[in-house]
């Protein structure tokens, strides 16, 4: 089996980030405009033709399982309603994919929450998307990382270019140019470095297509930088393990609008711009943000 069918969505981090708002409730089910983050990125997996998505979650994380159950008793008021629009609205949820879920235990890092999957995977290729990885529908980037995958084996990462002074908060890679337009072959992988060691402004973005070789090198990966399992450690065992045992990994670079929901200030700007693009708040909205701005004073 070589076609990539399942999505796994970690989505048991603690999102500290995001405190005291994911006290109680997980950063993926913060909205943005009329849905949680979560959707957007289940909904890309399905649009991607991926309509087994496992959840990796942790405590407290129910509610996210809960938004793409079906809800009964709300189902019936709306009958009772006659509310076939906002009903329609919450059964698209439920029909996007066949939703499965275990628990992380503990957080002991992305590559530990991966490795979880294993059982659920098996032995075919599958794509890894972060829960509070948001990235506009309009710039799809995952069904070209299956399609490489498809072309070249082996796994498939989705890149992006940062500022170079911003590096340290990613993975880096470094890489070797193929002759397909933004699709690089990895030499190296660094988690986090400091930007003075960085090969490359090329970061990691939350999107990975992988190959089940990824597990039993997991099984071998210590913890690394923070004390947790890097998955970035692992895919660095496999860009120079030999294509015949899952070896080898590409990077996909990304150039659309993609933003982390598990951080305020790109939080912020996911909800303005996906708020100005929506086609029933977008004008409204656009045009009282404009005044909004043009009001402010120097200095505000
Ligand atoms: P983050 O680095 O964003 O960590 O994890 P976090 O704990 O969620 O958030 P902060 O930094 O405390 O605010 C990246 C992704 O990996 C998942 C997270 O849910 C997120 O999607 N993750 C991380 C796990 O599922 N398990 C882990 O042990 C760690």
């Amino acid at each position: 089996m070589d076609q990539v069918r399942k999505a796994v969505i970690p989505v048991a981090g603690l999102g500290t980030r995001f405190l005291p708002a994911t006290k109680s409730v997980p950063k993926e089910m913060l909205p943005v405009v009329d849905r949680p983050a979560i959707d957007y990125v289940v909904r890309e997996a399905a649009a991607a033709g991926l309509r087994d998505v496992l959840f990796i979650a942790g405590r407290g994380k129910t509610a996210i399982e809960d938004y793409f159950d079906r809800n009964a008793e709300l189902e019936q008021v709306l009958r009772d309603k006659g509310d076939e629009e906002r009903l329609s609205l919450i059964d698209d949820v439920t029909q996007l994919a066949q939703i499965h879920s275990i628990r992380q235990g503990a957080a002991l890092g992305l590559g530990h929450a991966v490795g979880m999957a294993e059982d659920h995977v098996g032995n075919e290729p599958f794509a890894v998307l972060l829960g509070d990885d948001l990235i506009d529908r309009h710039d799809p980037v995952l069904q070209k990382m299956i399609e490489i995958r498809a072309k070249f084996g082996g796994s498939v990462i989705g890149l992006m270019e940062v500022p170079p002074e911003t590096i340290s908060l990613y993975g880096a890679a470094a890489i070797r140019t193929t002759d397909e337009n933004d699709v690089v072959e990895i030499t190296d992988l660094i988690e986090k470095p400091p930007a003075d060691e960085a090969p490359s402004n090329l970061a990691i973005i939350g999107r990975y297509v992988l190959d089940p070789a990824i597990f039993s090198v997991l099984h071998d990966t210590t913890p690394g930088r923070g004390g947790e399992i890097q998955l970035t450690d692992a895919l660095r065992t496999l860009v120079s393990a030999p294509k015949t045992s899952g070896g080898g990994v590409h990077g996909v670079v990304f150039r659309g609008n993609r933003y982390d929901t598990g951080d305020k200030q790109s939080y912020l700007r996911a909800t303005v711009a996906l708020a100005m693009q929506d086609p029933e708040l977008g004008p409204d909205f656009s045009s009282w943000l404009s005044s909004m701005m043009s009001e402010r004073r120097p200095g505000d």
